[in-house]
């Protein structure tokens, strides 16, 4: 249940202090990945929430959105495009620059990621300002794309991020207030 996989979730989730500022409690959620029980039901409870067959390659953001990102898709049998930080992809890109909670930064995606409609299901590991879902999610658009989901397994409600990237619906396994 959606309640089971928010407690998984809760239980493999680390706060760091002052992570990578004063003053900033940094949310680590490497050990969902490193246990692998618990990863699988992450990523499984991610592709029975929107569907198998209701999205046709999902997009992962970086870096920790690229672990999810290849893990649902092959689950799902898809492929998984990736939107960089800037300066790392190859060939034509779009970009977009936008404020995080700690700085500003640039992410990119390549201009010919998808084909005509393809829908795209986005993943990341924390929405916390939403300013990377923003940009991501608008890039996505930008080329081509259509956005068909968007899942992180943690949420910082009280940074307000689902208000701002609606009325796309947001997705979060666990959502912390
Ligand atoms: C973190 C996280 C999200 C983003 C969320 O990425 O993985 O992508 O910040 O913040 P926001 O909702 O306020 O925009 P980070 O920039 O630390 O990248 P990394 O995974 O490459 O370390």
């Amino acid at each position: 249940s959606g309640e089971a996989i928010a407690d998984l979730v809760a239980s493999r989730v680390l706060d760091v202090p002052d992570f990578p500022k004063a003053g900033i409690v940094f949310k680590d959620l490497m050990p969902v990945f490193a246990d692998g029980p618990t990863f699988r039901s992450a990523m499984d409870a991610i592709v029975e929430h929107h569907g198998r067959g209701s999205f046709d390659v999902v997009a992962g953001i970086e870096a920790r959105g690229f672990v999810i990102a290849a893990a649902v898709a092959y689950a799902a049998g898809v492929g998984v495009v990736p939107v960089r930080k800037a300066g790392k992809l190859p060939r034509k890109v779009l970009s977009a620059t936008y404020a995080l909670e700690y700085g500003e930064a640039t992410l990119e995606l390549h201009a010919d990621a998808f084909t005509a409609d393809q829908r795209v299901l986005v993943v990341d590991d924390v929405l916390a300002t939403g300013g990377t879902a923003a940009a991501t999610l608008g890039l996505i658009e930008q080329a081509g794309g259509t956005v068909t989901g968007f899942s992180v397994l943690l949420e910082l409600e009280f940074l307000g991020a689902r208000a701002k990237l609606a009325p796309r619906e947001v997705h979060a396994l666990l959502a912390v207030a």
